[in-house]
């Protein structure tokens, strides 16, 4: 009888190694190592390759002789996660669908599979975290479509799988990957290896019934899906919903995805009724935007579609050393990169201040264009002057700040400032166009110039301002 073996797997990014040791070979973190005992395998299944081995090895195929995918994309109903997944769901593909606790992966998950219930697909809700009851009361609150999904209660890797097989849903989500477990594994739910042992095997049953599978994770506190990095390469599809849970803006974006664009995003609002999709995000950013010291517009593109959102900065005169620096929505190293351009070519010093910039809305930018928006803020928060049109329009700007104070051009002005245009924006400060007639742009070709820009427009207001670079 073959015996069962042992092996050392780490818990952060899933490498193997035959004897413990204090420290992760693959990823240098400590401690991480955890014993798993592989059961035998008693009999090889079909899908083993011993058959084909012996048969004289796989043969491989021309692309244009392999049969092409006969359906089409599976729609969610769900406009905006539709989107961010390039179309709606693939026949046979694996999704994993990460976020924080409470931030709605459920409630998105049971309002898709409703809507594929109502449109006639067959659905499958597998819930290994809340009881069938529970998702019930769910269902309740999101209406009669999400009450039609069948759901199984469920742990067991082979029993989920089994269920698959017999039901052969179009659309099945597991809720969460996590809670699965295979009783081949010996360590616990939710270890590397149980977690990619029921991912694989969920795989496999994808592809072999068709079924495009929907796996919720957990995001861990160092904010990568599932812990091990393992299941990120494994699927086709990595979906994560942001946001702050105490706010009701949620966004939902693809950091990998085989079948269409990653920079998609969806905004979502949590509502009694459900998620509600934002479907012009930018009339909700801009109305809000308060055009006071420290706030100007910025023209950011979330994929295809321009998004107007606001950037705040807050800059304020400390003892302590060195002086804090946060950044929200927006990313620490650029926020540091542009505090060093704005002092060295700009002339505008923070070194005794503690600076804060924040996205509004709890949105994520994570594009060089803001770049501009992050300095005007900045310098506008140190001056105490607002960036806004004597008529209490904010200003609105865009670009890329080089290391040399120079402004760079970004994907898409022509987009960006269309969209400015429709919300009444009337001077959006970016670097100069390929094209000369392109409505409220307000060239400028350095970070000084920018600045001596704003200084203009907004000296038409009814006050007189200072310089924005003058000392506050
Ligand atoms: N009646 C309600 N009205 C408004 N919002 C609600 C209501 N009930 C629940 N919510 C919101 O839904 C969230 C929970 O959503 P959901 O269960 O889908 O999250 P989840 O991401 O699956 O969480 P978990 O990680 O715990 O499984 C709550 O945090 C709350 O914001
Ligand atoms: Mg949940």
């Amino acid at each position: 009888m073959a015996r069962s073996r042992s092996k050392h797997v780490c818990s952060e990014c899933g490498h193997e190694a035959l004897a413990w040791s204090g420290q992760c070979g693959g990823c240098g973190a400590w401690n991480t190592l955890e014993e798993t005992v592989v059961a035998p395998k008693t009999k090889r299944g079909p899908g083993s390759g011993g058959d084909k081995a012996r048969k004289g090895g796989a043969r491989a195929t021309p692309l244009r002789d392999v049969a092409r995918p006969q359906e089409a994309r599976l729609l969610s109903g769900i406009g905006e996660l539709d989107r961010v997944l390039g179309g709606g769901f693939v026949p046979g593909s694996l999704v994993l669908l990460g976020g924080a606790p409470g931030i709605g992966k459920s409630t998105i998950t049971a309002m898709a599979l409703g809507n594929l219930a109502a449109s006639g697909r067959r659905t499958l809700y597998v819930t290994g975290e809340e009881s069938a009851a529970q998702v019930r009361m769910r269902a309740e609150r999101l209406g009669d479509d999400a009450l039609a999904v069948p759901a199984l209660a469920e742990t067991d890797l082979a029993a989920v799988i089994g269920a698959i097989e017999a039901e052969a849903p179009e659309v099945c989500v597991v809720d969460s990957v996590q809670t699965l477990h295979s009783g081949e594994l010996s360590s616990a739910p939710g270890s590397v290896a149980q977690v990619r042992e029921a991912a694989s095997g969920l795989m496999e049953v994808a592809k072999r019934t068709g079924t495009a599978m929907v796996l919720v994770g957990h995001v861990t506190k160092e904010g990568s899906v599932a812990g091990p990095r393992v299941l990120e390469h494994l699927v086709d599809c990595v979906l994560v919903f942001e946001g702050e849970r105490e706010r009701s803006y949620r966004t939902l974006r693809a950091l990998k995805n085989r079948f269409g664009a990653t920079s998609e995003v969806g905004v979502f609002e949590m509502r009694s009724g459900g998620l509600v999709a934002v479907e012009d995000p930018s009339a909700r950013f801009v109305g809000e935007a308060t055009a006071a010291p420290g706030s100007v517009v910025l023209c950011s593109m979330e994929g295809t579609r321009p998004l107007l959102v606001e950037v705040q900065a807050l800059v304020a005169p400390t003892e302590v050393v060195p002086p804090r620096r946060v950044a929200n929505g927006i990313d620490r190293n650029r926020l540091a990169m542009v505090l060093a351009v704005l002092s060295r070519h700009a002339g505008v010093q923070m070194g005794s201040a503690d600076v804060f910039v924040n996205v509004a809305g709890g949105v994520r930018v994570d594009e060089p264009g803001a770049d501009l928006a992050v300095a005007l803020a900045l310098a506008s928060a140190r001056s105490g002057k607002p960036l806004a049109h004597a008529d209490g329009r904010p200003l609105a700007c865009f670009g890329e700040i080089g290391l040399t104070g120079e402004l760079r051009a970004v994907g898409h002005p022509e987009r960006r400032l269309a969209e400015a245009a429709k919300f009444g924006l009337e001077s959006v400060i970016a670097p100069p166009a390929p094209a000369p007639d392109l409505g409220p742009l307000a060239p400028a070709k350095t970070l000084r110039g920018a600045l001596k820009r704003a200084r203009a427009i907004c000296a038409d207001a009814a006050s007189p301002v200072e310089p924005l670079d003058a000392a506050a």
